[in-house]
């Protein structure tokens, strides 16, 4: 055996780890974390890849979210875990992702409702008659972290780096095509994920003027 493969040899197999995320909390991002790449990153790579992307994005927001960054950063690894083959149900990926927190993982309430309804999904449970079922059980969440983690999603693409919304409305729609269920329901959708995007924007530019960011 040679040097080299020794030393190869010795090398311990590890799982990569999810990163400390918000430095000096103790929360639930890294849990979030851990249980979204169990679920994603062997079947859905990209999808685990832009997951990472929208998780860096909410950590980015902790000088306008103070104490609440640890919530949305465990939302956003855990907002498509609906897309996962071994979730899938109805098919509607933040029902399915929700319901999988509610009765399995035993999530957090304020987790559950913010992957229920993350990017504006009303639109689309509209459009795949699942609007009552949504709604029935998901109460919406806070306006400041709902914007919050569809600001984070709607501008990561799907291998994880930053976009603009426009560019990130443009992409979903060239991915889907313009008959798909998910491209009129981003239609639908587009004012209210503008205006996400909007309020977060306005809040981060009045934390740079006040010098904290
Ligand atoms: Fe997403």
């Amino acid at each position: 055996m040679s040097e080299t493969s020794q030393d190869v040899s010795l090398v311990p197999l590890v799982r990569p780890r999810c990163p400390l995320t918000i430095v000096n909390s103790v929360g639930q991002a890294e849990w979030a974390c851990d249980l979204a790449q169990h679920l994603l990153e062997t079947t859905l790579p990209r999808r685990w890849a832009h997951t990472q992307g929208v998780a860096a994005r909410a950590m980015s927001l902790a000088p306008i979210l103070g104490d609440e960054a640890d919530t949305l950063t465990a939302a956003a690894y855990l907002h498509d875990i609906g897309y996962a083959p071994d979730l899938v149900d109805t098919g509607f990926h933040p029902l399915d992702g929700a319901r999988y927190l509610r009765d399995v993982a035993k999530a957090d309430d304020t987790l559950c409702r913010l992957v229920a309804h993350h990017s504006c999904a009303v639109n689309e449970a509209l459009n795949r008659d699942l609007f009552d079922a949504l709604t029935a059980e998901f109460d919406e969440e806070r306006p400041e972290l709902v914007e919050a983690l569809t600001y984070c999603d709607m501008t990561t693409g799907p291998d994880g780096t930053h976009l603009d919304v426009t560019e990130r409305l443009a992409e979903i729609h060239s991915r889907y095509g313009p008959e798909h269920l998910v491209s009129r329901s981003i239609t639908a959708s587009t004012p209210c994920i503008l205006a996400a995007v909007q309020a977060v924007e306005k809040g981060l530019s009045a934390v740079r003027q006040g010098g904290n960011l």
